[in-house]
Formats: C-alpha cells, structure tokens, sequence
C-alpha cells in the first residue's frame, strides 16, 4: 500500500512527505499533526490522513491476544555478564529503551561497544543476528575498541565493524533527524539495537537555564517518543540510551547525583540503570523502578576484552 492511496494524497504530496522522513504507513499513523503542517499540509487535511492511515493500520486498540503475540517476539541481548544479564531479567530487551545512567568513566560507553558488537551474534549465543545504530554525539566511539571485543567473541573484527553504522550527531536537532533516520534504515539493514550515546549531552549544553527548561523537556520527550514509537516498537529493536549525572546540591544524605532529564526520561525509559565505579575494573549496577523486576544490584568487568562477569 503506497501513500498515495491515502485520501487527498497525490503525487506531489507523497513527495513532500517522503522527504520529510515520512515514508510508510505506520510513520505517517504515527507521524504528528504539526509535523505534517510543516510539510504544508492543511490541519483538516493532515487529520484526515493521519487518521486513514492509522485505520488502514488498524492502530488504537488491539486485543490482549495481540499484545501476547507481539510479546513473545520480545529478543533478549546479552550485556557480556551473567550476572548483569540475570538483574536485566534475562538481557536488554527489544521493543523497550534502557537507560544507562552514572558519572563519567562508570561504563556507559563501553556498554553501548559492548552491545553494538553482541547483537550481531547468533540468537544461541546470547546476540540478536542484526546490526546496529551507533549515534554518537560525544565523539568517543572507538572502532579500535570494537575490533578488540569482536576478537574476543572471536568474531571477524572487520565484519564486525561493517555492521555498525555509526553517525555523529552535531546538535540536538540533528540528533532527532538521525532518531528518524535510523527509523526508516531499520528494515533494510536489519537493525536490532540503536545506541544514543549521550541521550542528553547536547540538550543540555544547549538548553541552559531555567527559562529554557520547559522547551528542553518537551524536545527530549519528542526523541524519546521517537525513539519508542518508531524504533523499538515498530522494528522490534532494542534501544539503549546513556545519560549523564549532575551534582544536586540539595540532597544532604544519600547519593548527592541524578540523573539530566529527570522525570520525563524516567518515566519514558522501561529499563534504568544506574551505574557506578567499584573498585578497579569493578562496575556496580543498579536496576532503578522496573515494571516487573526488583530493586537490585550486580558487580561486573569491563575488561581488555569487553564486559565481562567477575572471576
Ligand atoms: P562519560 O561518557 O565520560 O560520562 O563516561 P562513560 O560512562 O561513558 O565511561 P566509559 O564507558 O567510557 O568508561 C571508561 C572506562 O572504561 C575507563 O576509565 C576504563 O576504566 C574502562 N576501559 C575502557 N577501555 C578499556 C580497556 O580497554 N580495558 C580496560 N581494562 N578498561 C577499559
Ligand atoms: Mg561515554
């Protein structure tokens, strides 16, 4: 079914939203009335066809059978650690975002690695047998570090590497546009995972202030819909976000940290987890309000050779 058997859709609208990343069905179904003004459409005009094409999809309601179904496709990729994989509920979950949380040099990086190589091996082995999306916006991914993980796994260090698809997100607005590109990629270079990697670094530097607050939220909350709609919903993908922790100099007892983004990121997030430096290599995670598993923590590696459970 193309976009131009939606009502009022012709040759050049279809056009119009091609180019704006609106490609399918389901993208327009989920697409806002707004994004689709923005392409020029009328409002009565882009209800209409947000309408049809959420009909012609069936959206809205679907049975608890339904819901069953689409849950058992749920994949489960491992972290490199037992231990970690166990306090996850078995690995990081497709058609959910998982948030890794912590100070700087606590492993999120070195996760977001980790995971980009194991999702590419065979479901036996604890992988997804796809590829991944790597969004970088820091600038610290490291094909070398890939390479030496791949090795490990004995995988073909070059092949590996091949499966990455890697892009530099520049600002925040690019980071959208690189959210909805990975989207529409997803199908044809069998993505399973996608990594943001920082979620909030650009947000933050760019929205400072408390003015600038508000503007800030709803941003991070359009990606993160982005992100959860588009990406791990519909491709059954598994996304991993990393975000940064700031020093709260109003909590006197406790851990004197949270994380940027606040409320909206934790409520959107299925997975959080919060992570800190033991000693050494040692890394402590701790699984913050799951939905279905407790409160709890494990120690694991990270390695020359990758995430890795404790010997
Ligand atoms: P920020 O992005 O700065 O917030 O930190 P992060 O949480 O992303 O930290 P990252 O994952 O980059 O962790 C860096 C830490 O991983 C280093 O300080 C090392 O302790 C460890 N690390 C990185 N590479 C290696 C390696 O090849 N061998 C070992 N043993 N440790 C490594
Ligand atoms: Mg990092």
């Amino acid at each position: 079914m193309d976009l131009e058997d939606l009502p009022g859709v012709g040759k050049s609208i279809a056009e119009k939203l091609r180019e704006a990343g609106l490609h399918s069905l389901e993208s327009i179904a989920a697409a806002s009335i707004s994004e689709l003004k923005e392409v020029g459409i009328g409002e009565s005009s882009a209800i209409k066809i947000i309408n049809a094409a959420r009909k012609r999809l069936n959206m809205g309601f679907e049975t608890g059978l339904e819901v069953m179904k689409k849950r058992e496709k749920i994949g489960k990729l491992t972290t490199g650690s037992k231990e970690f994989d166990r306090l996850l509920g078995g690995g990081i979950e497709t058609q959910a975002i998982t948030e890794f949380f912590g100070k700087f040099g606590s492993g999120k990086t070195q996760l977001g690695h980790q995971l980009s190589v194991n999702v590419q091996l065979p479901r036996e082995r604890g992988g997804l047998e796809g590829n991944a999306v790597y969004i970088d916006t820091e600038n610290t991914f490291r094909p070398e570090r890939i390479q030496q993980m791949a090795k490990y796994l004995e995988l073909d260090p070059e092949e590996t590497l091949k499966n990455i698809y890697v892009a530099r997100a520049y600002n925040s607005d690019h980071q959208m546009l690189l959210a909805e590109k990975a989207s529409e990629i997803a199908k044809e270079y069998n993505i399973k995972l996608v990594v943001v990697d920082s979620l909030t670094a650009h947000f933050r530097a760019e929205y400072t202030g408390r003015s600038a607050l508000a503007e800030r939220q709803q941003k991070l909350n359009r990606l993160l819909h982005i992100l959860q709609r588009k990406i791990a919903d519909l491709h059954n993908i598994a996304v991993v976000v990393t975000n940064q922790v700031m020093a709260r100099p109003d909590v006197l007892f406790g851990d004197p940290t949270a994380p940027i983004g606040g409320h909206i990121v934790g409520h959107t997030a299925t997975f959080r987890v919060y992570l800190r430096k033991g000693k050494g290599d040692k890394r402590i995670a701790r699984l913050i309000d799951s939905p279905n598993l407790p409160e709890a923590e494990c120690i694991f590696e990270v390695t020359v050779d990758g995430i890795r459970d404790v010997e």
